[in-house]
């Protein structure tokens, strides 16, 4: 079986990674040269939306996804017309437009950051008003690793948050002062098989993913995977779906969704019988689902704007090292590290050790 990837980033190499046991073999969509998927699968080097790359994908491959939002619908529209493709372009338009994303958050009943949308000076005039400082603007659109968004503190920061967002399609969103940052993520095959991994807790730093752990039996996880439900159930989804969440004394208000295997989710390629990757892969192909319970007690380190010495990562006993053959630039994630220990207390050691020998993080 063939599976066609709009995109060939680090995503779509873990992916790869995790379908070449099952037999399956892989395409990339993807306008870069040297992504991270090459050695993993064919690179078809072009535009997301080339008709002809897109008509060959179809022609060829057995099904087709894609491993970030911010792909072109027309091309998902277009492959739907002449093959599988999944995620559904709904679930797709929806999660690439925070405002769409947060009416839909209301609609379900899933409790959301107080949001207004923002399309002129006066409006965002009368968003601050009705919301309060500090607030964040964010671009509806095309945002990812906290590009496109500014946090408001004083009145003297909305003119010029105002002008380097571009001034259209932006939304407002209170800020939230939460307790922490966690994810559920879930996958749900063509037959609507449900999944869900435990939780995730994740710790940002300049709005970019730095760490996360998995949180088996956190009291969290029964609310969060009621949103999820609810989401998957709107979609009739199908692949693995992220849910970011903000934790407000216990209480769960949703972030945004994202209709792919997610960062916070690495963990589970060590951490759970079965990775997100391959629970995509086989949600996507119409294949019973593996099972999510985790293996151990896991964490996860991202490796952005730097690559620390492979050795002395592979010295530190449980620790897993992943590096995506990018090229290493500031603010890029190049790879990461999983810390897995088989009780709760020697994973503590590990990521003190880890913390050694990894720069630039901040923790909790
Ligand atoms: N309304 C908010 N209140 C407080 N922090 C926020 C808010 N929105 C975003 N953040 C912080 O910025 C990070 C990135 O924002 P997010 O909306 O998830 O965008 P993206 O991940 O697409 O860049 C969040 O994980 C959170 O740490
Ligand atoms: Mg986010």
């Amino acid at each position: 079986m063939i599976v066609g990837i709009i995109g060939g980033g680090q995503l779509a190499r873990m992916l790869a990674l995790a379908g070449q046991p099952l037999g399956l073999e892989f395409i990339f969509i993807d306008p870069g040269a040297g992504i991270s998927a090459a050695s993993t699968g064919q690179h078809w080097q072009g535009p997301y939306d080339d008709p002809e790359l897109l008509r060959r994908l179809a022609a060829t491959a057995d099904v087709a996804t894609y491993e970030f939002e911010n792909v072109p619908p027309a091309t998902i529209e277009y492959l739907a017309r002449h093959m599988a493709v999944f995620p559904s372009v709904r679930a797709l338009s929806c999660a690439r437009d925070r405002l769409q994303e947060k009416s839909l958050f209301d609609r379900l009943g899933i409790p959301t950051v107080p949001h207004r949308p923002v399309n002129s000076r006066a409006e965002l005039a009368e968003a601050v008003e009705a919301l309060g400082l500090p607030a964040v603007l964010k671009t509806r659109r095309l945002g990812y690793d906290g590009k496109g968004q500014i946090v408001l503190r004083a009145p003297a920061d909305i003119g010029t948050a105002w002008e380097r967002l571009g001034g259209a399609d932006l939304i407002l969103e209170a800020f939230v002062e939460f307790q922490r940052e966690v994810s559920i993520i879930a996958a749900r095959n063509r037959a609507g098989e449900v999944r869900f991994y435990p939780l995730s807790e994740n710790t940002h730093e300049r709005g970019v993913l730095a760490f996360s752990r998995a949180r088996p039996g956190d009291p969290a996880a029964a609310e969060a995977c009621r949103y999820m439900g609810l989401l998957l159930d709107e979609f009739a989804y199908v692949g693995v779906l992220a849910l970011e969440l903000f934790d407000v004394g216990g209480r769960l208000l949703a972030n945004e969704m994202a209709p792919r295997v997610h960062n916070s989710g690495h963990w589970t390629i060590e951490g759970s019988e079965t990775s997100q990757f391959e629970n995509h892969l086989r949600a996507v192909l119409g294949w019973p689902l593996g099972d999510t319970a985790p293996v151990g007690y896991t964490a996860m380190f991202n490796c952005v704007g730097y690559l620390p010495d492979p050795k002395a990562v592979m010295a530190i006993g449980g620790a897993h090292w992943h590096d995506y053959r990018k090229a290493v630039r500031p603010g890029r994630k190049v790879g990461h590290i999983t810390a897995r220990a088989s009780d709760k207390d020697s994973l503590e050691p590990a990521i003190s050790a880890l913390k050694a020998v990894l720069p630039g993080h901040v923790f909790d």
